[in-house]
């Protein structure tokens, strides 16, 4: 989290692509056109500067498969599109993505201590910590409330809107005027859903269908009720693996699961739960409780938060994608309610009804 947002001018290596090989029907701009660069990991984004203000540029690569696409953001999709002409240009980075792309960004003067996600995101202002280190005057997540922990890490990983408008006729999708050690339900709403409508935000079940929004999923999970935090699998100051976690993949779950333990599974062993042979991709937690369905770019998806295991039912209904027929591409939802009900162990009024 550390590189999100990078200047070229210092970091000529932040710019992925090559341009010479780019198609101009869909890049309209030039290298050096771009004052900022967004994102290293899945996409990147660029930006052009104009006045205090940045604005993006019609077009993003995407990492994972070497391809660019044009970047607008359309009607339709982002609440705030109503309240900006459709046009790039006159769309101010400031409100609709810099205050979760940096430290301190004041919408009044547009400037930032530091971009990309600093320590005093998580941990409040420093100052006086760092003339006097001491715990009693530095944020520590580890020793909030599950819910004020959980909101170190909702305050940018969500969609959502602020209960209040900074600024009049400028729409901010972030929530402006947090900080650690405030509640942020006093500055944010995490976006609205309608149980069993599809929206650009969620699929029917209320489960995220994009990008950033492990906080609105995690919110409905029952581990979160359990006291669970984003920080008991994830250590966001980097650990050897790709998203961060503590044990990488389905050890990071064994550590509170396992068949003995009341956390659950209830079942004898890992493979009386999972109805695959151990070391079958079929035997993940992963797969089945967080499967990959939150778009993130047109053909790449992030896992879900809310643990909840997607039915084939649910599959049916609303078109939620489910984990068996999503990697048993070949057969059909009925197959696996069939499946399903034969798993003793499971509840049929549950998973397959
Ligand atoms: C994205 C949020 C985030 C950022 C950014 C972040 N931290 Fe942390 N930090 C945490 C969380 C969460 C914990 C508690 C981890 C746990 O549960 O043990 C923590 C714990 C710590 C601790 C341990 C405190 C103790 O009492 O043991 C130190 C030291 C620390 N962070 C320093 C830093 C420094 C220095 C930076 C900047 C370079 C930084 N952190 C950036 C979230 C963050
Ligand atoms: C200030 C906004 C902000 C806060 C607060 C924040 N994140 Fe992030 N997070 C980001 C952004 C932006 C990225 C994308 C980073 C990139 O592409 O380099 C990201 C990426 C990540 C990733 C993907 C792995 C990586 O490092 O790129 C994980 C996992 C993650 N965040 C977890 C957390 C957790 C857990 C917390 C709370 C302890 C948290 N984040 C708090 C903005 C934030
Ligand atoms: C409410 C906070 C928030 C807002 C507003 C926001 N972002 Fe992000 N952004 C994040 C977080 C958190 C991540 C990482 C997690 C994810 O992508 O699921 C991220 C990831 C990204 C990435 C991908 C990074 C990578 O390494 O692949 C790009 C590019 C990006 N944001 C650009 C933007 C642009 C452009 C805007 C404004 C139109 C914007 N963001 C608005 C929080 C935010
Ligand atoms: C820090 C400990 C901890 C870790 C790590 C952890 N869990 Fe949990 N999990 C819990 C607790 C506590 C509960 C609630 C148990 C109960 O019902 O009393 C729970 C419950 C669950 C449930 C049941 C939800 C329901 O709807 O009944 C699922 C599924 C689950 N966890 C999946 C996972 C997966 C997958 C991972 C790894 C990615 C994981 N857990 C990692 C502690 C943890
Ligand atoms: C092949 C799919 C699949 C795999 C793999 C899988 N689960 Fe499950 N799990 C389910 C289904 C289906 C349910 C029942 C969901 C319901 O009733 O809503 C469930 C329920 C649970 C529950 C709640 C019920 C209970 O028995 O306590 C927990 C906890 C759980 N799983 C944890 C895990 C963990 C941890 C792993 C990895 C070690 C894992 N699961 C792997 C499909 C799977
Ligand atoms: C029970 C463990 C657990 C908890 C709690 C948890 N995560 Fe994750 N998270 C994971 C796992 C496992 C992955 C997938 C890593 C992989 O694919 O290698 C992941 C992936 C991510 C990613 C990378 C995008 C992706 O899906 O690959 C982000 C960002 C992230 N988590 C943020 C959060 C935030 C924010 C919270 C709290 C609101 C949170 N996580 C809570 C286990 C957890
Ligand atoms: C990530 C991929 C993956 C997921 C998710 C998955 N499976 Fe499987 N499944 C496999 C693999 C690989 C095998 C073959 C090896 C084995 O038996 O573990 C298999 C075998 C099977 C078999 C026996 C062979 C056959 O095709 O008849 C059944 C039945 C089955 N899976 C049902 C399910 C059901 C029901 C679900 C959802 C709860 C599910 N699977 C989820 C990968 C998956």
């Amino acid at each position: 989290m550390a590189n999100v947002v990078r200047d070229p001018g210092e970091h000529p290596d932040a710019i992925i692509p090559d341009f010479s090989q780019a198609d101009p029907a869909i890049v309209k701009f030039r290298r050096e056109d771009i004052a900022l660069v967004y994102g290293s990991k899945w996409k990147q984004r660029y930006f052009k500067k104009v006045g205090k203000d940045y604005f993006p540029l019609g077009a993003q690569w995407d990492i994972v498969h070497r391809k660019w696409s044009p970047y607008f953001v359309r009607a339709g999709t982002d609440w705030w599109t109503p309240f900006y002409p459709a046009d790039n240009a006159q769309r101010p980075t400031g409100p609709t993505c810099d205050g979760c792309h940096s430290v301190n960004y004041d919408i009044a003067t547009g400037t930032v201590t530091e971009w990309n996600v600093g320590c005093e995101r998580c941990h409040g202002p420093g100052g006086d910590h760092v003339r006097q280190p001491s715990r009693a005057n530095i944020v520590n997540p580890a020793r909030l409330d599950t819910v004020a922990a959980t909101d170190t890490c909702i305050q940018c990983h969500s969609q959502g809107r602020p209960l209040t408008k900074p600024e009049p006729g400028r729409a901010y999708d972030w929530p402006v005027g947090f900080q650690m050690g405030r509640r942020l339900s006093d500055y944010w709403q995490l976006e609205e859903h309608t149980l069993g409508e599809t929206s650009f935000t969620h699929f029917a079940d209320g489960t995220a269908h994009k990008n950033r929004m492990q906080g609105n999923d995690f919110v409905q999970s029952v581990m979160y009720r359990h006291g669970v935090a984003c920080q008991s699998c994830h250590d966001v100051h980097g650990t050897s693996n790709n998203a961060d976690l503590i044990k990488p993949g389905s050890r990071m779950c064994l550590e509170c699961h396992g068949p003995n333990s009341p956390n659950g599974p209830h079942a004898p062993t890992i493979e009386a739960h999972s109805h695959h042979k151990a070391g079958s991709s079929g035997d993940d937690c992963l797969a089945c409780h967080m499967p990959k369905i939150a778009q993130t770019m047109p053909d790449d998806f992030v896992r879900s938060h809310t643990f909840r295991f997607i039915t084939p039912e649910l599959t049916e209904r609303f078109h939620i994608p489910n984990p068996c027929t999503s990697c048993h591409a070949d057969r059909t939802t009925a197959w696996a309610k069939q499946e399903l009900r034969g798993w003793r162990d499971r509840s049929p009024w549950r998973v397959a009804p």
